[in-house]
C-alpha cells in the first residue's frame, strides 16, 4: 500500500492557499515601535534579497529597478509614504533613520545586481540589452503608454570600465620616465629574424653567448640561409639595431615590447614577458652618462631613496658590460626586516634588475656607424620583474591568466 505524503493529492484539494507565492507588498504600520520598524525592514530586506537573485536579464533587472525605486509609486516611494511620513511624531527619527538606510541598501543591490546580469552577459559573450522598436503609427499612445515613460531619477546600467594592464601600465611609466628625458619610442617586430636578434648584436653562428637566450624558433626554416631565418625575439635588442638603420646620431630611444623564451613557467619564469630596452648614441657619451640616466630613472620608478649600484657582466654587444641592482625596496637596503632576514633581497639588501653597458663597437660595424666618432650605451629591463617589485606582486603567472580579481585591483 502506498502511502499519501504531505504532499499527496487529497492535501492540494483542500490547499486553499495560492498557487504562486504571492509578490511582497510594503504594510501599513500601526504601530512604530523599534520593534515593529525591525521587522519590517526586515521583511523589506530579504523581499529585496529574493527579488535581486530572480532577476537574471537586464530585462527583468529593469522591472526590479522600477519596482523598488521608481518615484511614481517604488517600494521606496511606499515606505516613504506609509512607514515615514504617516509615523507620529515621537517615532518619526526612527522612521527617518530606518527608510533612509533602507534606500542606500536599495540602491546598493539594485546597483549590483545590474554589475551581475553585465558579467554573466560578457562571459557568455553575450550583446547585453536589445534596442526596442516601436511601431507607433499603429499604436494609439504613439508607441508610449504611462508606465513606458522615461524615468530620468532612475539608476543607469553600470558599465564596468576595465583597467589598465599592470604590466603595461609598468611599462607605459618607465617610457614616460625616458620621454620626460628627451628619448622616443620605437617599436619592432615580435618575430624576428635571427640577424637581427643574434647576428648584428654580435652574437656569431654557433657562439656559446646564444645559449643563454633559450630561443622559441619558427618551424620550417631550415631551407633558409641562418640569418634569414625565423623566431620569436628573445629579447628587445634587435630593436637598437633596426633603430640606428634608420637614423643618424644622436639616438635617443626607448623599445618597450614583448619577448619569448623557451623558459618553464614557474613563479618567477614565463616563456612570455616584456622588456624595455634603451639606446642612446652620440658624440663623446660615456659609462657617467649611462649610470647618472639609469640612477635617474630607478629613482623616478622606486622613490629618491633607491640607490643603485653597477657590477661587471658581460653581453656580447656591449663592452663593458654591466648589471645593476637596486638597493631593496623592502628591507631600505638593510637586508633585515621587522628583525628577520629580508626574503626579497635574500638578506643581501640589493635586487638585480637590469643589464646595460657601452655599445660594443662592432655593433656600429653592422649598421655602418663610425665607431672612431660614436660612442652610446644600451640597457635593457624585464617590465614583469619591475611591477612584480613595485605591487609587491609573488608569482608572475598573475599577469597572465586574465584572472579579474587580480587585474581589477589595479583600476
Ligand atoms: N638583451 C639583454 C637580455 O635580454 C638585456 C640587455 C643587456 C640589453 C644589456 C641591453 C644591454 O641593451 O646593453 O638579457
Amino acid at each position: 500500500m502506498s502511502e499519501r505524503g504531505p504532499s499527496g493529492a487529497d492535501e492540494i484539494i483542500f490547499d486553499m492557499s495560492p498557487k504562486k507565492k504571492s509578490e511582497y507588498s510594503v504594510p501599513k504600520l500601526k504601530d512604530f515601535s523599534a520593534v515593529a520598524l525591525e521587522k519590517a525592514a526586515k521583511d523589506f530586506l530579504s523581499a529585496l534579497a529574493t527579488e535581486s537573485k530572480a532577476a537574471g536579464s537586464e530585462a527583468e533587472w529593469k522591472i526590479f529597478r522600477d519596482r523598488w525605486m521608481a518615484r511614481a509609486n517604488g517600494l521606496l516611494t511606499q515606505i516613504n509614504e506609509s512607514w515615514l511620513k504617516a509615523a507620529p511624531k515621537d517615532a518619526k527619527r526612527a522612521a527617518g533613520q530606518c527608510v533612509n538606510e533602507l534606500k542606500a541598501k536599495v540602491e546598493e543591490i539594485v546597483g549590483a545586481t545590474s554589475e551581475r546580469i553585465l558579467n554573466q552577459a560578457h562571459s557568455k559573450g553575450r550583446p547585453v540589452g536589445r534596442a526596442k522598436t516601436r511601431d507607433s503609427a499603429s499604436d494609439p499612445h504613439g508607441g508610449e503608454s504611462p508606465g513606458d515613460r522615461i524615468d530620468i531619477t532612475l539608476p543607469g546600467i553600470r558599465r564596468p570600465i576595465g583597467a589598465e594592464h599592470p604590466v603595461i601600465r609598468t611599462s607605459r611609466e618607465m617610457v614616460a620616465i625616458f620621454q620626460r628625458l628627451g628619448y622616443s619610442v620605437a617599436e619592432g617586430p615580435v618575430v624576428e629574424t635571427d640577424y637581427y636578434n643574434f647576428e648584428s648584436l654580435n652574437f656569431p653562428p654557433n657562439h656559446p653567448a646564444r645559449d643563454t637566450q633559450d630561443t622559441l624558433f619558427i618551424a620550417g626554416q631550415e631551407s633558409k640561409p641562418l640569418r634569414d631565418r625565423l623566431l620569436l625575439r628573445t629579447h628587445t635588442s634587435p630593436v637598437q639595431i633596426r633603430t640606428m638603420q634608420k637614423m643618424k646620431p644622436p639616438v635617443r630611444v626607448v623599445c618597450p615590447g614583448k619577448v619569448h623564451r623557451n623558459d618553464a613557467l614557474d613563479a618567477t619564469h614565463s616563456p612570455i614577458f616584456h622588456q624595455i630596452e634603451g639606446l642612446a648614441v652620440d658624440t663623446n657619451i660615456t659609462f657617467s652618462d649611462l649610470k647618472g640616466t639609469l640612477d635617474h630613472a630607478m629613482k623616478a620608478m622606486f622613490g629618491s631613496s633607491v640607490k643603485t649600484r653597477f657590477y661587471p657582466s658581460f653581453f656580447p654587444f656591449t663592452e663593458p658590460s654591466a648589471d645593476v641592482q637596486i638597493s631593496c625596496i623592502f628591507c631600505d637596503g638593510k637586508g633585515v626586516r621587522d628583525g628577520a632576514p629580508c626574503r626579497n633581497c635574500k638578506a643581501s639588501g640589493w635586487i638585480e634588475l637590469l643589464g646595460c653597458g657601452m655599445v660594443d663597437p662592432n655593433v656600429y660595424g653592422f649598421v655602418d656607424y663610425d665607431a672612431s666618432k660614436v660612442s652610446g650605451f644600451a640597457f635593457g629591463m624585464g617590465v614583469e620583474r619591475i611591477a612584480i617589485l613595485k605591487y609587491g606582486v609573488d608569482d608572475i603567472q598573475l599577469f597572465f591568466q586574465g584572472d579579474v580579481r587580480f587585474l581589477e585591483q589595479f583600476g
